[in-house]
């Protein structure tokens, strides 16, 4: 099959979070299927390349309204081939999202450029797979603009959403920009009326298929709840809308051979973990103590994360366990702050390091003993699959690709990959932290719980025949 992605993010060029790992992953795992895959990506100014050599393979200029943007279309690498859009008026920013007021006109030229870049190449995509609001605007410009387009008119269109909650909403006066004025009655009419364009909903509206990134995820999104206002509209597609859990790339995640680590290990031979924990402590100034079980989070700082449980949860256990938490994440000023009282607080204990490090982040999975994830809310969540695999036992909330993943830990049959509470409130991510706590005293049962972690296989090779499937049968349908 021959298969476009259209992505805002890609690792490890550009990345605030799992779709970058999931956008560099799935095409190179369908690429050694043997597809022919390409991957179209804005390059923002903040790409990390050296040492990389693009090729340019094309010059677009793109008009969006009264506006336009000349594109240099720079290449990289084979199965998967990698299109970087450089238009610096538009990503050179110093960050890949912004609030400013031409972020629709940022996504819009994405969209555009992935498309115009087909005719260009000759290449005409059976599927374009489009992921978040970033590129949902795409199915509607295929069954419009570019339904006669000599390289796309046969392409089917796949909408991925990896977080429902980022939605691409924006003020009815953009719509010159979208270039679809003379197709107006296409967007959703109600909205329109109050002013509104949503980008994520004019792809649930269009596009051929529609995924999201666990099963069950797929199914709250079709309620009230998980809805963000749009679980009608995916409700009205429920035979389309599929979850497909994302994979793991253990090239790039794995204790074996985890580039970043001070000392390798294997599930076979996991005695290295200690010196990787020791190594993580220490280069963050605390004491290392043994028998100290640590605590890892790594992530965004957003609500979705759950994170405002803990200020209330953590003092107290903090102060009657000798726990040590390693913290690396940025984003929302309050939850940061919260961090840095807690490091304030409990300086021998907890470090807080705020940033991205892509390092660090390996080295707090390989590190810790356990990883917390109290997400409100979790599409799929990669971390807790890292954890798995390394060792580190996960601490979540029964949500999403969380409840999907980790099986709760049962003492007397001594199953399960780690700890899950129901109710996302202080008192279940307590008793989580508590029973996860007195499991690390008993060292033959914690032992067998990463084990059993261990022993799980999420591989993408798997995940990305379910993809193979999706694909063949859009492709097999009418438009
Ligand atoms: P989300 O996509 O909602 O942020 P995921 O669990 O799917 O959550 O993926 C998060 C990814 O981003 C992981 O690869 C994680 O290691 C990485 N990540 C998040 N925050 C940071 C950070 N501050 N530094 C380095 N990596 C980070
Ligand atoms: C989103 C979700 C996360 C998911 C990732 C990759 O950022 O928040 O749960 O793992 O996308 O699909």
């Amino acid at each position: 099959m021959k298969l476009l992605f259209v992505a805002s993010e890609l690792a490890p060029y550009a990345k605030t979070g799992g779709l970058a790992d999931v956008v560099a992953a799935l095409p190179k795992t369908l690429a050694r299927a043997g597809h022919d895959v390409r991957i179209v990506v804005p390059l923002y100014d903040t790409a990390k390349l050296d040492g990389v050599t693009l090729t340019q393979v094309a010059e677009l200029t793109i008009p969006l309204g009264s506006h336009r943007y000349p594109v240099r279309v720079l290449a990289l690498g084979t199965a998967p081939t990698i299109y970087f859009l450089h238009c610096p008026p538009l990503y050179a920013r110093g960050r890949l999202y912004t609030s400013d007021a031409d972020e629709h006109r940022r996504f819009l030229l994405l969209s555009y450029a992935a498309l115009e870049l087909c005719g260009r190449l000759d290449f005409a995509p059976d599927v374009v797979h489009c992921h978040d609001w970033q590129a949902a605007l795409i199915p509607l410009l295929l069954k419009t603009i570019y339904a006669r387009d000599r390289h796309l008119a046969g392409a089917r269109s796949l909408l991925t959403i990896h977080n429902l909650n980022y939605q691409g909403g924006f003020p009815d006066s953009i719509g010159p920009d979208t270039n679809l004025t003379h197709v107006a009655h296409l967007f959703h009419q109600e909205l329109l009326k109050a002013g509104r364009v949503n980008f994520l909903l004019q792809g649930i509206l269009y596009a051929d298929g529609v995924s999201t990134v666990s099963p069950t995820y797929a199914q709250e999104i079709q309620t009230p709840a998980h809805g963000a206002g749009l679980d009608g509209f995916l409700r009205a597609r429920k035979t389309t809308v599929v979850g497909i859990l994302n994979g793991v790339d253990y090239d790039e995640w794995s204790p074996e051979n985890d580039r970043y680590l001070p000392a390798r290990y294997s599930a076979a031979d996991r005695s290295n973990k200690a010196i990787c924990k020791q190594a993580l402590v220490e280069s963050l100034g605390l004491p290392y103590v043994p028998s100290a079980p640590v605590v890892g989070i790594v992530s965004r700082m957003a609500s979705q994360k759950g994170f405002d449980l803990l200020g209330e949860v953590l003092p107290g256990l903090l102060q009657r366990n000798g726990f040590q938490l390693t913290v690396l994440g940025s984003g929302e000023p309050g939850l940061e702050d919260m961090f840095t009282r807690l490091q304030r607080a409990f300086p021998r204990q907890v470090c807080f390091y705020q940033g991205f490090s892509n390092k660090l982040a390996h080295q707090i999975e390989a590190g810790a003993d356990m990883f917390l994830m109290p997400s409100r809310y979790e599409p799929c969540g990669l971390n807790q699959l890292y954890s798995l695999r390394y060792g580190t036992v996960p601490i979540v909330h029964k949500t999403g690709g969380l409840a999907d993943t980790v099986r709760p830990w049962h003492p007397r049959t001594r199953t399960g990959t780690g700890f899950v509470f129901e109710h996302h409130d202080a008192a279940g991510v307590r008793w989580a932290l508590q029973a996860a706590l007195a499991t690390y005293r008993d060292p033959p049962a914690w032992s067998r719980l990463i084990d059993n972690g261990m022993a799980a296989d999420f591989s993408w090779d798997r995940q990305a025949r379910r993809y193979e499937y999706v694909y063949e049968k859009l492709i097999g349908t009418d438009r």
